[in-house]
């Protein structure tokens, strides 16, 4: 058995901020103890100086894709360099979405993302499913994978002919979340109207990337996401949208909430911290910023903070879909149509909302509660990770509240080209960070390896008494 001391930091979890030691065995937490406490006595194999640094709970991104093929091609960091990249912004668990493609079963999709990642993740991570068909057989498949820990499934109202599903289907699978325990994800952008928008910039000769932000309108964004509402208050199913943008649609889920209704949201930092400005920057630098949801108007940004605040938005994911700008987001030169939906992002989320506090945006323990805590529990996953505390597996960040650094893709490790936060000064710095019990980083190296990272089955959403 290997026993590690993390000394003289100050814990950070989503509900408490202490000054304690934490001892670990093997791969789990085992115990906090005041510092002086007890916690002088603890023997070790491995001390930790946490010393003015804050001991926080592993990153949990709830919403990733590795590899995932798109517009002709695929999300350019695989789940080894995506998880390693991870790892070094203090994130030790991903779930990342598994594809139905059309005509194939949920246990195709499924099967091919395990074998995508098996053996070659840094850090632990688990499966969402995206239902890009939806008929009799895979309704039922719904059930099968709830059994396997593959807990919630994601939806389309967006990309006709790709991922789309219509009004009815998305009735029918929210029906069946609904029985089976399943926590329906929505894409809420309609996308039949976003559709014929396109056509008609393109035919005016509108093929600029900043037009992709003005044919995807707040208003398409906003209705879906009324409708989706809608659709799961009839099916009786509890809602998570994903990567909200538009601040009209945060009304939508704010006033749901207010009536009562189980419905959740997710914002991404890019709503946060970018906005139409970068669509617009000259030549084709916008393609760096093409994603869907789009980008929005900076005013838009603080009514995210404003949600985020007010848990009207629960989670911060990073929606992390890589695309470089060489080869890739070129593919749609001269149509911006054809530009592959996408930011890379799974290894900033945590200094970029560690920079929210700085800001004063949000509070310590909400930045835990939004990155850690919170996404562990809407997905299953809690209190084995999410949180610092014993019987909690050892995802563990020493975190370096003070130290400055500027965001670069000459430094990052992400297997992209370009960073959408080029130039960006943030104040903290991760140190050290533990997978179950392992230090995977420490400094300015990488100790980690491919194939450490396990599968996580995981629970129904715990937030609903079902
Ligand atoms: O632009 C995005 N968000 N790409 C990834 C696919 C999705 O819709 O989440
Ligand atoms: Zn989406
Ligand atoms: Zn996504």
């Amino acid at each position: 058995m290997t026993r590690t001391v993390i000394r003289g930091g100050l814990v950070v979890t989503a509900a408490e901020e202490l000054n304690a030691d934490v001892l670990i065995e093997d791969e789990r937490i085992v115990a906090l103890a005041a510092a002086g406490s007890s916690a002088a006595e603890w023997t070790a194999d491995r001390v930790i100086d946490a010393t003015g640094m804050y001991v926080i709970p592993g990153g949990v991104d709830a919403h990733t894709h590795m590899e995932l093929p798109f517009g002709g091609t695929f999300a350019s960091d695989t789940f080894e360099t995506g998880t390693r990249a991870a790892a070094w912004g203090g994130t030790t668990t991903i779930v990342d979405f598994a594809v139905q493609s059309v005509g194939a079963s949920l246990r195709e999709g499924l099967d091919a993302w395990h074998a995508k990642a098996e053996g070659n993740c840094a850090i632990d991570y688990g499966f969402h499913m995206i239902l890009a068909d939806v008929n009799d057989a895979s309704l039922k498949e719904m059930d099968l994978l709830v059994g396997e820990g593959v807990t919630s499934f994601k939806l389309f109202m967006a990309y006709p002919g790709v991922f789309y599903s219509d009004d009815g289907r998305i009735l029918r699978a929210m029906q069946r979340g609904a029985d089976n325990g399943g926590l329906i994800m929505m894409h809420a952008e309609n996308g039949i109207a976003i559709d014929v928008l396109v056509e008609q910039a393109l035919a005016a000769g509108r093929t600029d990337p900043r037009y992709h932000g003005e044919v995807r309108r707040e208003l398409l964004e906003a209705e879906a996401t009324h409708r989706a509402i809608k659709l799961a208050q009839v099916a009786g199913s509890p809602l998570y949208v994903v990567h909200v943008s538009a601040a009209s649609a945060v009304a939508e889920i704010a006033g749901a909430r207010d009536a009562g209704l189980p419905v959740f949201g997710e914002t991404c930092p890019q709503y946060l911290f970018l906005s139409t400005d970068n669509l617009a920057e000259p030549g084709f630098e916008g393609a760096k910023y093409v994603c869907s949801t789009p980008l929005r108007p900076r005013e838009h940004q603080a009514e995210l903070w404003k949600g985020l605040r007010t848990n009207d938005l629960q989670v911060v994911s990073t929606d992390h879909c890589p695309f470089c700008f060489v080869g890739q987001k070129e593919l749609g030169r001269g149509d911006f149509s054809k530009i592959p939906n996408g930011l890379p992002g799974v290894e900033n989320r945590m200094d970029l909302l560690h920079q929210a506090v700085v800001d004063g945006h949000l509070t310590r323990r909400r930045w835990i509660e939004i990155a850690c805590a919170t996404p562990a529990r809407m997905f299953g996953l809690y209190p084995k990770k999410g949180t610092v505390a014993p019987g909690a597996d050892a995802d563990i960040v020493v975190y370096d509240p003070n130290a400055v650094q500027t965001i670069s893709a000459e430094t990052h490790h992400m297997n992209v080209d370009y960073s959408a936060y080029e130039g960006r000064r943030i104040t903290g710095k991760v140190r050290t960070v533990l997978s179950r019990g392992t230090v995977v980083i420490d400094g300015d190296n990488y100790l980690g390896r491919a194939g450490h990272g396990r599968y996580q089955p995981r629970a129904t959403c715990q937030y609903l008494d079902r």
